[in-house]
């Protein structure tokens, strides 16, 4: 059924996250529908999805061998306990998953979302220490401008101060690299930034600070989305997995938004030809139609627990959905359009014409960096003197009103369209953007 659009009188009930509530139930942007690359409003325009939902549905919208999977698995198997009870299909997925996960990859602990899987993940690397004997092993390392969720692990990890300054004192035993974020050396980036490799030698300051044997794990985005896309200079992520190993602290690479074909390989680990220990996963993993995250291992980290009597649980950890048959049929029917229909090569294909477009936008008005890698683009504005965040979230409704679906942190435009995405959208969607930079204030 279509809402009206200017309706403000019924939306009171739900309290909607990261949103200003206020704003927009004052004047709501509501979408009514979808398929392939759009959204329907409901007040009936076409909206080019520019950011595949939130940075999930890497496939495109509504496709139908992920609905049917969904529609016919509910009819078959709805529920199977998680706890000591299993059922076919979530292995099936496991496999798959490991099929196209980096070579050593060998094991899949799912969770329902992103922030489940770096809580998961971190409490994996500390238990892990304590299994091999060394359970000084606590401390969890994460970085500036790092997002990881929003559960208590994730925001003391996360390096963004509106996500933790409300929130009281944290996890302890926490500490943060610098950002790669260096906009005088690395302005205009295409691809991996040239400048910033010596930041990973932070963590040799921090080993050296707390002693490597009070050091779990390390926990990065690859890339990271969420602080407005900042790239990982060339050599970086060499340098912090070296650096890890040295010392015997655990490397995890939050792949929530890398994972499943974003920079045009299946995970950015083997986009940069890196192993970490351990990959958080989500959104993409079911085309963000269903909930549904997972943790990936090693198998030295699996095998770790892999100890004890065989009657005995090894990891008391555990969601009541992790590997629920609804959401596994359609991670796998997920990973099968991504296998047909090529979409991860397509996305490596494509990405010379996104960078190009969106190169195409650096004389335009307020823009201070474009910066891209893969189909992941930033757009960086000058902030309004005393306003930040103004501008952009100015810029998003623009744009919404012009029928593209950007999204916007900070000061910055953040875009990750479904990896189907044509030539001529990538046209329609940067043309749009540098309508409205011409005509923002
Ligand atoms: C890198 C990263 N980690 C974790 C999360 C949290 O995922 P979720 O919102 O599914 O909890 C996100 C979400 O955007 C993310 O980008």
């Amino acid at each position: 059924m279509a809402l009206d659009r200017k309706a403000p009188n019924d939306l009171n009930a739900f309290w909607m996250p990261f949103t200003a509530n206020r704003q927009f139930k004052k004047n709501p942007r509501m979408f009514v529908a979808a398929k392939d690359m759009h959204y329907t409003t409901s007040d009936g325009r076409q909206v080019l999805d520019g950011t595949a939902g939130l940075w999930c549905c890497n496939a495109g919208h509504c496709r139908p061998k992920i609905t049917e999977a969904i529609q016919k698995q509910a009819a078959e198997l709805d529920y199977a306990p998680a706890f000591q009870m299993g059922h076919p299909v979530a292995f099936e997925l496991a496999n798959r998953i490991v099929e196209i996960a980096p070579a050593g990859i060998e094991h899949v602990f799912y969770t329902n979302s992103g922030s489940e899987s770096v809580e998961t993940a971190l409490k994996l690397a500390i238990a892990y220490h304590r299994a091999k004997g060394q359970a000084t092993r606590t401390r969890l390392i994460g970085r500036e401008r790092g997002y990881h969720g929003v559960n208590f692990g994730g925001i003391s990890v996360g390096g963004i101060v509106n996500n933790r300054r409300h929130f009281g004192s944290l996890l302890n035993g926490v500490d943060h690299l610098p950002h790669t974020h260096l906009p005088d050396e690395n302005r205009w980036s295409r691809g991996q930034p040239e400048h910033g490799a010596w930041l990973a030698d932070d963590l040799e300051k921090l080993v050296a600070l707390h002693g490597a044997e009070t050091i779990a794990a390390v926990i990065v985005e690859p890339v990271a989305g969420s602080t407005g896309v900042i790239l990982p200079p060339k050599g970086y992520l060499e340098k912090l997995r070296a650096i890890t190993k040295k010392h015997g602290i655990l490397l995890i690479f939050d792949e929530v938004i890398t994972g499943f074909g974003r920079l045009g390989a299946p995970f950015a680990s083997q986009y940069f030809d890196v192993l970490p220990d351990m990959m958080t996963t989500a959104k993409g993993l079911t085309n963000g139609v269903i909930p549904m995250g997972a943790v990936l291992t090693t198998a030295d980290v699996h095998d770790a627990f892999m100890d004890g009597p065989e009657h005995m649980i090894e990891l008391f950890h555990g969601y009541t959905y992790s590997g629920n048959p609804i959401a596994s049929a359609a991670g796998i029917a997920t990973l099968e359009t991504y296998k047909e229909e090529a979409l991860f090569d397509r996305a490596a294909e494509i990405a010379p014409y996104w960078e190009d477009a969106l190169h195409s936008l650096r004389d335009s008005r307020h823009v201070i960096d474009v910066r891209n890698m893969g189909l992941i683009g930033a757009v960086e504005l000058d902030p309004i003197a005393g306003e930040p965040t103004k501008r952009a979230f100015s810029a998003f409704l623009a744009a919404y009103d012009k029928n593209i679906l950007i999204r916007t942190t900070g000061d910055i435009i953040a875009m990750s369209p479904p990896l189907m995405i044509s030539k001529s959208q990538i046209d329609t969607l940067i043309g749009t953007l540098a309508d409205v930079l011409r005509a923002l204030d």
